[in-house]
Order: structure tokens, then C-alpha cells, then sequence
């Protein structure tokens, strides 16, 4: 066996365990009197375990961007006088992050990451890092059974917290991954009153999937609970990221389902060259995308990602859900809009492989006439977008089904801000070797572009550039469009007469 395949076994052993102890269904067994008893005292009108400190195992740490990585100072639920040690800022907001699943017992490479960026953004916050190590390094099952607890030792230091300095409910932050965003629906619940938002980073599936909202981070638990979803592949249960939603919005970046760059090949490469001791992250790349998603928001707010409110991934990878009326689009991450409706709204966006993650979203409506009948599937096409800031050439995109008068309308996304567009190209790819250079029967006619920009909300047409139709043909040169200058001043023209007609009007009306 070579080192390369070595390698690979090893990487495959690594995955294996790891998915295997993950997404075991096992009841769990733990300290089952305890269980029951919590939750029966939670639900009984009873205070007094709330007082009581002398059970909390969790620590909770102060961080500072000095030091991102350790726990130097420690708030006691109980001792007053370590809220002031820990120069806890008492008239700014505080976030309090919660791990996940740990299998080192350690903590991950990410915590200290998402400390700095959350005090990048809010440099005079407080940032609590909740240490619940020993319950998070147990077999799967069990780790997912302590969360009951863990959340009541957190809802134990929130409400010490608040009571001891009148601290204010609408300045807390819970922040939770894996495991830990269930850990903080708990705490929320069981708080006296709600925290102002919880974001749940890809909660923990396995167990959650069809328990009960007390049991997992749901809408109930803050006033605004936000989940990004990155790692929601397989079968409901056994997915690594729980798949329904359980907030007030929840966002699927590219389906939820696995995140770009996710791939084994980009895993070899990583390992190639950052080595074996990011194994565990290399593993849990999707999962952990949903940290590094919220990072990039907090850090790159300039370069927001959008994302869009959407029944589907089907759906929106057909480029209809690019609207942002009636707070249909929203900013992913820590920017997010506030939207508390009762119904769970779910919203999709696509990213790139790596920080700044945005990229920007259109909509390509098309008629494709012919003469014949012609009909395929899965055609290769590469699409070229020009603007005025920029362009991006060829990106290719596989047309599900091309046939003779028929509408296609898909998403098509840059990683590059083009602006204002002012030219599109199609070229059909031959997706077969054979070639009749001579003669190329399969030509469709197109009038015809319409291009919608979820950034922007523009909706421009497009034209042949030259004559009434442009001609796709399979193999072919590209079909050239540009603006519709007439199109474009029309619509400004029926607009502005809508604004005359109904603007004045309307305003008339309320004055
Ligand atoms: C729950 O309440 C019972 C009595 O109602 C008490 O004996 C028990 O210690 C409580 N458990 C916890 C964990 O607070
Ligand atoms: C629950 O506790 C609150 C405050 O301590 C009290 O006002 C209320 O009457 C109690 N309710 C019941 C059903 O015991
Ligand atoms: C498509 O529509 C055009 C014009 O409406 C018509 O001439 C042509 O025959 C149609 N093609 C097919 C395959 O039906």
C-alpha cells in the first residue's frame, strides 16, 4: 500500500467512525432518573432549582480578542464578584456561544475564530464561551441526551445574571452549533424571560429530527431564533444537520444538503496541506460551514450573501424566488431580518467555496422557438454575463430539458460583482464526440432574455444583437444578446406613468 492509499484509508476510517457514532440512533440511557426529573421540575411551576448553583458542571468563560483562544476568566453563577473580575461589560450586548459534539474533548479550531469576529464587529461586547466538554465527548447519544441539561445550567447563568445586574434580556445572543443550538433552545425556554435572538449554526439532526420543540432549539425559545442549515444529506434522523426548520428563518445555503468545496478531492488537498491534524474539521466541512458562513457576515458585512425566501432548492434553482418584496430576501448571518412570522419562513441562497462566500443571484428566462420538434435533456451551456463593473465568462450550467417552444427559466450565479449587465452570451456545448461540422440541423431561435438580479431587483431584456432572432446552435458559436433599449425606456416610461397616475393619487389620498 502506498502512503497515498494509506492516506486514504485512513481518511476513509476517520469518516467512517465518525458517521457511524454520529448518526447512531441509540436510545439514550443516561442518568434517566435525572432526565425525567429535570423535565418534570421545569414544567412544574418551581423556582427553586433555578437558585440552586450547586449542580451547573458547564463553565462559562469571558473572552477577550486578546486572547480568543483560552478560558481566562470564569463567571461563577453565585459569586457576584466574578462578574466584575471577568470586566463583564454590564451596558453592552453579550453573546454566549455553545459548542457542539466534540470528538477530542477539545475545543475546535473554530471557537476562537468566531470569538474574534464577533468581537470584530462589536468590539465592546461581552463574549461567554460555554464549556460543557466533558458531556460533549461521550458516545452520541448520550452527548445528545445532556443537552437538557447543559441548556438548564445556561438558562441557570442567564437568569443569575440578569437578576444579580438587572442585565437586559434584549441585549443576549445565544449562539449555538451542532448540538449546542439545541442546548440553546432549552436554555431559552427555560429562561425567565425570552433572550432577545438565538442562531442555531447547523443544529445537531440525529435524535432531533422528530423530537419535540422542547426538546430542540424552535421559535419559541428567544424572540428571534435564525438557523443556518449546511449539513442536511440523507435521511431525515440520520442526517448530521437537522432538516426541518425550527426558527423564524431558517437558510438553506446551497439546499442545505453539502457545501462547495466539501468534496473529497478539496479534502485531499487540504489534508496534503494543512496535514492529518484537521481531520476532524476536514470531516465535518459541511457542517461547519455554518460557522464560518455566520464568521463571514459578521466580518465581510459589505459583502452580504442574500438569501431568498423559497419553498424548495428545486424551486428556487429554477431562479423564481429571486424577490425581495414583502421581506422575501433578507441578509444571511448576523444582519439577518428580523421576520417573526408564525410559519417558519425558508429561505435558500448559494455561496462560493470559501470566504467572502456571496455571490450574486440571477434569474435567465428564455423562449427557445424552432422550427422542428426538438427536445433534450441535461444540455451543457456556458453562459457569459457582461456589465458595466465587470463580466464572468462561461459559467456553465446544465439545462435540464431544451425543447422546441417551450420557456426555461434557472439561476444562474457569479462570484463577481458585474453590475449593471449589459451583454449575455449562450454557447451549447456539444456534449457528444461526434461532430458534423457541415451540418447542424439542432438550432433553436431566440427572441428573447429576460435576466432578473436578486441584488439589485433589476429586471432587464435583452435582444438579438443582431436581427430579430440569435441562433443557438448545438456546438455552435455563441448566441449574442444586448439590452433592449426600447424595452427598458418603455417600462421606465410605464412606471413612471403608474407613479403619476396612482403615486400622486394614493398620496393625495392619505394627506
Ligand atoms: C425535582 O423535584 C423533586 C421534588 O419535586 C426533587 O426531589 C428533585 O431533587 C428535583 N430535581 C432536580 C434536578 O431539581
Ligand atoms: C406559579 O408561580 C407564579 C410566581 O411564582 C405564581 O404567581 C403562580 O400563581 C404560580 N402558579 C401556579 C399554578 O402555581
Ligand atoms: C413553434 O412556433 C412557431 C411559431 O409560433 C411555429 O411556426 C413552429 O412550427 C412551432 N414549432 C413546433 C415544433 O411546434
Amino acid at each position: 500500500m502506498g502512503p497515498d492509499s494509506a492516506l486514504l484509508l485512513v481518511i476513509w476510517m476517520h469518516c467512517a467512525s465518525f458517521f457511524c457514532s454520529f448518526a447512531t440512533t441509540v436510545e439514550p440511557t443516561v442518568e434517566p432518573a435525572t432526565e425525567t426529573a429535570t423535565l418534570s421540575n421545569i414544567t412544574a411551576n418551581s423556582t427553586e432549582w433555578m437558585v440552586d448553583f450547586t449542580d451547573i458542571e458547564s463553565k462559562f468563560a469571558l473572552r477577550t480578542s486578546d486572547e480568543p483562544e483560552d478560558d481566562l476568566c470564569y463567571i461563577v453563577p453565585g459569586q457576584r464578584q466574578t462578574i466584575k473580575e471577568c470586566d463583564f461589560n454590564p451596558n453592552e450586548k453579550t453573546f454566549v456561544v455553545i459548542h457542539g459534539w466534540t470528538v477530542t474533548g477539545m475545543y475546535e479550531s473554530w471557537v476562537p475564530k468566531l470569538v474574534t469576529a464577533l468581537l470584530e464587529r462589536e468590539p465592546t461586547a461581552n463574549v461567554i464561551v460555554v464549556d460543557w466538554l466533558v458531556r460533549a465527548q461521550q458516545h452520541y447519544p448520550t452527548s445528545a441526551a445532556y443537552t437538557k441539561l447543559v441548556g438548564r445550567d445556561v438558562a441557570k447563568f442567564v437568569n443569575w445574571l440578569q437578576a444579580e445586574i438587572e442585565y437586559p434580556w434584549e441585549k443576549l445572543h445565544l449562539l449555538g452549533y451542532s448540538l449546542g443550538a439545541h442546548v440553546a433552545g432549552i436554555a431559552g425556554l427555560l429562561m425567565k424571560d425570552k433572550v432577545n435572538r438565538i442562531t442555531g449554526l447547523d443544529p445537531a439532526g440525529p435524535t432531533f429530527e422528530y423530537a419535540d420543540a422542547q426538546s430542540t432549539l424552535s421559535p419559541d425559545d428567544a424572540l428571534f431564533v435564525d438557523v443556518l442549515h449546511t449539513n442536511t444529506r440523507g435521511s431525515p434522523d440520520r442526517s448530521i444537520g437537522i432538516q426541518r426548520p425550527v426558527g423564524h428563518v431558517d437558510i438553506y445555503p446551497n439546499g442545505g444538503t453539502f457545501q462547495p468545496g466539501c468534496d473529497l478531492q478539496n479534502t485531499m488537498m487540504m489534508v496534503a496541506t494543512t496535514g492529518l491534524r484537521n481531520m476532524d474539521q476536514i470531516v465535518k466541512c459541511s457542517h461547519e460551514r455554518s460557522i464560518h458562513l455566520f464568521i463571514d457576515s459578521l466580518v465581510n458585512a459589505e459583502q452580504p450573501s442574500m438569501a431568498f425566501r423559497c419553498s424548495s432548492k428545486e424551486i428556487f434553482n429554477k431562479g423564481v424566488c429571486l424577490s425581495c418584496r414583502k421581506n422575501r430576501c433578507s441578509k444571511a448571518g448576523y444582519d439577518v431580518t428580523k421576520v417573526r412570522s408564525r410559519r417558519s419562513s425558508k429561505m435558500y441562497m448559494k455561496t462560493r467555496d470559501m470566504m467572502p462566500y456571496k455571490v450574486f443571484h440571477y434569474q435567465v428566462k428564455v423562449h427557445f422557438f424552432s422550427k422542428n420538434k426538438l427536445s433534450y435533456t441535461d444540455q451543457p451551456m456556458k453562459i457569459s454575463l457582461y456589465g458595466y463593473a465587470g463580466e464572468k465568462e462561461n459559467i456553465p450550467y446544465v439545462m435540464p430539458t431544451l425543447s422546441s417552444n417551450s420557456t426555461v427559466s434557472f439561476l444562474l450565479t457569479t462570484d463577481v460583482d458585474i453590475g449593471e449587465l449589459v451583454m449575455v452570451k449562450i454557447v451549447w456545448e456539444k456534449d457528444t464526440l461526434i461532430s458534423w461540422p457541415w451540418w447542424n440541423p439542432d438550432t433553436f431561435h431566440i427572441r428573447r432574455l429576460r435576466v432578473k438580479s436578486g441584488e439589485t431587483q433589476s429586471r432587464v431584456i435583452f435582444i438579438a444583437k443582431e436581427g430579430e432572432f440569435s441562433y443557438l446552435a448545438r456546438g455552435g458559436v455563441a448566441a449574442v444578446f444586448v439590452k433592449d433599449k426600447e424595452a427598458q425606456s418603455s417600462q421606465k416610461n410605464a412606471k413612471l406613468h403608474k407613479l403619476k397616475m396612482f403615486g400622486s393619487s394614493f398620496k393625495k389620498s392619505i394627506e
